[in-house]
């Protein structure tokens, strides 16, 4: 069976660093909002964990960063047709129905990866607005809710620390729920584990 290379060393590196430093970020977050409902640990311990894997990921974050933007892949990989926008939102919808009905039925997944085309539109767009704004955005907030003085002229722009708070909690709600579907999704493969093994490898067979 012939294997394709989707997944370059960078990119598993920044991932799997993400994956287990995101669900530790939620957990910890968890103890830290609901400081007298949860007892996981001290709150002082959690927000010394939170505070120290916020700068790990906003580190690893530019792993990701610098080998998309350096090697062109980023445009190629992540950037939807719109300059195709009739053509984009016939495969959104062809992918859409795949996944509500199709896989069901055994339906083929109408969407082939190769290297430089490996996410289905769907995954294009959301990837895309993870990784260009909501990760950014979370580590923005997380920075000013960090040390609100220091970062005084970027919070009173945003309308001040309460607004901060807001999105930086709305967005560890989006996250908790993104794992969830992301999770499942990623066991959609040929096998359960076809593509976690290709985020560990880097291969995937070809089928
Ligand atoms: C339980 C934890 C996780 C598992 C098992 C997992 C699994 C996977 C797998 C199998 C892929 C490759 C298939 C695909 O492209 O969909 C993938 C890609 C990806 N995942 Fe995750 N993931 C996890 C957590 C996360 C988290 C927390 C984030 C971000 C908040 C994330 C963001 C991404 C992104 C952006 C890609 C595309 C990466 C690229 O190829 O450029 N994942 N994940």
């Amino acid at each position: 069976m012939k294997k394709i290379y989707l997944h370059p060393l960078p990119v598993r590196v920044w991932h799997w660093i993400n994956a287990i430093g995101f669900i530790i970020l939620i957990l910890t977050g968890v103890q830290i909002r609901f400081v007298d409902q949860v007892g996981l640990m001290s709150f002082e311990t959690a927000v010394q964990i939170h505070s120290w894997l916020g700068f790990i990921l906003l580190a690893n974050y530019f792993i990701w960063f610098v080998y998309y933007i350096f090697t062109g892949k980023f445009f190629k990989i992540y950037i939807p047709p719109f300059w195709k926008p009739v053509e984009f939102i016939k495969s959104c919808i062809r992918q859409a129905k795949y996944y509500a009905y199709g896989i069901m039925i055994g339906d083929e997944n109408p969407h082939h990866p190769v290297p430089e085309n490996k996410f289905n539109p769907l995954q294009q767009i959301s990837y895309l607005f993870i990784m260009a704004v909501l990760i950014p955005v979370q580590i923005i907030t997380g920075l000013m809710l960090w040390d609100p003085q220091l970062f005084g002229s970027v919070v009173s722009l945003i309308g001040g620390i309460q607004v901060a708070t807001l999105i930086h909690t709305a967005l560890w709600i989006f996250f908790s729920a993104f794992i969830i579907v992301h999770f499942y999704l990623a066991t959609l493969g040929v096998t359960p584990m076809t593509h976690i093994k290709a985020m560990f490898t880097g291969y995937e067979d070809e089928h």
